[in-house]
């Protein structure tokens, strides 16, 4: 059974400024996820507040919204079966000295705070998050070519 969802993602600015925003998204591309909605911007302290709201307090909260305004992002919405999980495990784990090789996080550093990408980790965060940064108009309907074999 098909359940398509949508999740959101970001190439955080560690990875825009290694020139790894192609090789990030090529992965998620490659996996069989569509790309639904992609745009560059540079994350403003609101945002950022709103995005990491369930952090605020947490010990690493003023570090975490100092570094996802440092430079800009790529966010992008990503749709598939089950995209909110499958994402999630192309990403891999949140500190990348743990995160397997073969996800994202596991093969591009080593630190927690520029580990490369963030996803969603639920449908309604996924929602919640989507709204931050995308007006519905700016997500666009469109099968990919491997999508329907019929
Ligand atoms: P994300 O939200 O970025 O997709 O990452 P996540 O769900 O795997 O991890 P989460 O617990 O939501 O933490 C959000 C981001 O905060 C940074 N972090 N730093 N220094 C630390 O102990 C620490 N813990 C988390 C990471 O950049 C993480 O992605
Ligand atoms: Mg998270």
């Amino acid at each position: 059974m098909m359940a398509t969802e949508r999740t959101l993602i970001i190439v955080k600015p560690g990875a825009v400024k290694r020139g790894l925003i192609g090789e990030v998204l090529s992965r998620l591309e490659r996996k069989g996820l569509k790309i639904s909605g992609l745009k560059m911007l540079w994350i403003s302290r609101e945002e950022a507040e709103k995005l990491y709201s369930v952090h605020r307090g947490k010990p690493f909260y003023e570090e975490l919204i100092r570094y996802i305004t440092s430079a800009p992002v790529v966010v992008g919405v990503i749709e598939g079966d089950d995209a909110v999980k499958v994402v999630r495990r192309v990403i891999g784990s949140t500190d990348p000295k743990e995160a397997s090789p073969g996800t994202i996080r596991g093969d591009y550093g080593l630190s927690v705070t520029q580990n490369i990408i963030h996803a969603s980790d639920s449908k309604e965060n996924a929602e919640r998050e989507i709204a931050i940064f995308f007006r519905e108009g700016e997500i666009l309907e469109y099968s990919r070519a491997d999508e329907a074999w019929l």
